[in-house]
């Protein structure tokens, strides 16, 4: 074997139901960039399961899925080391979700953490679309039919990977073999980063959240309206460096760890103003979000490469897909002509 083919799979995805922005970049795509040359890194435009609660609004997942594979390029996701694929397409997954359903029961999908938390959300409660109560199966299909032993998720994606490894297990068992390996999170080092108004979720509805492609003046506009500490009215009172959000802005984004420090024990003692830490944030944010905007700028002019980089992604990811299809439904032992 070569060394190449001894890198872990990973396979990592989004719901395209928006523009990507900063939470997404420290939650995930930030690390994507550096794993895609120590692994085999597939990343799934997950538009079929964002239609499990969008399914109102095809237009809205259609046309972000460009937005967010844009969004992939410009932050340095290279074409030739991850494949990225359009889940629609990939008939091959809905075969394998047919078949999981078989090993899954009603209660156990009704028990799960995170779509338990979702139905609340979304106002669900008896109307909950089959589908939608569903997608933790269909998840374990993506996962399972890339054999990715590595998904890099946020914290509230745990209970699928737990879900998935049970079907994975049940799959092998009934195989009598293990096919299937089973997968294991990876989670970013960085908490969820809040909406700059120091809410907790970050999203565009909220009006929360920087994009990728933000101008100066939507980043100044943003810092600006920050919450610090409020009880750190003059500046020479000692200010508070837990929950201001321009202090968790900065651990996420500054690269000097060092001079972040002496920042946070000098705002602690007092005599350093907001304004002079929020420039800095500013200064910080712009630097990093101004080549991304500039290439994603790039980028929008090409709309065919965009179509090409998924095309090719698709059809690679489609071949992959369907051997391990072919594999567990010859596992299983169904019928064959
Ligand atoms: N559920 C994931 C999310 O909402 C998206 C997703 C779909 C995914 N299929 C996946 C993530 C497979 C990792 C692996 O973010």
């Amino acid at each position: 074997m070569t060394v190449e083919n001894q890198r872990p799979i990973i396979l990592t995805g989004d719901r395209p139901t928006g523009q990507l922005h900063l939470g997404h970049f420290v939650g995930s795509l930030r690390s994507r960039v550096g794993l895609q040359d120590s692994h085999h890194q597939h990343i799934l435009l997950a538009d079929a399961q964002a239609l499990t609660d969008n399914a109102d609004n095809f237009e809205k997942v259609r046309k972000n899925i460009i937005e967010v594979a844009t969004d992939y390029l410009a932050v340095g996701i290279d074409p030739t080391k991850t494949t990225i694929c359009v889940q629609s397409h990939l008939s091959a997954l809905n075969e394998l979700t047919m078949l999981y359903l078989n090993f899954v029961t009603v209660a156990r999908l009704e028990r799960n953490p995170t779509i338990k938390s979702e139905i609340q959300m979304r106002g669900f409660e008896r109307d909950i679309p089959a589908g939608f109560l569903c997608y933790p199966v269909a998840q374990a299909a993506d996962i399972t039919a890339f054999k990715a032993t590595v998904v890099p998720v946020g914290e509230d994606q745990i209970p699928m990977i737990e879900q998935t490894n049970e079907i994975i297990r049940r799959v092998n068992r009934q195989i009598g073999n293990d096919i299937l390996p089973e997968c294991k999170a990876l989670l970013s080092n960085v908490g969820r980063l809040p909406g700059f108004d120091g809410k907790a979720k970050m999203s565009k509805s909220l009006g929360n959240t920087i994009v990728l492609n933000a101008t100066d003046k939507d980043i100044k506009k943003a810092v600006n309206a920050m919450y610090t500490d409020p009880n750190h009215l003059r500046i020479e009172d000692p200010g508070q460096v837990e929950g201001n959000v321009v202090f968790t802005y900065l651990d996420a984004f500054d690269p000097n760890k060092e001079e972040l420090e002496d920042l946070k024990a000098h705002y602690r003692r007092g005599g350093l103003g907001d304004g002079t830490v929020k420039k800095r944030l500013e200064g910080i944010l712009k630097e990093l979000i101004t080549p991304i905007r500039e290439r994603r700028n790039e980028l929008s002019k090409d709309p065919d490469y965009i179509m090409d980089v998924l095309q090719e992604g698709t059809k690679k990811c489609q071949i992959l897909t369907q051997s391990t299809l072919d594999e567990i439904k010859s596992g299983l032992g169904m019928f064959k002509f």
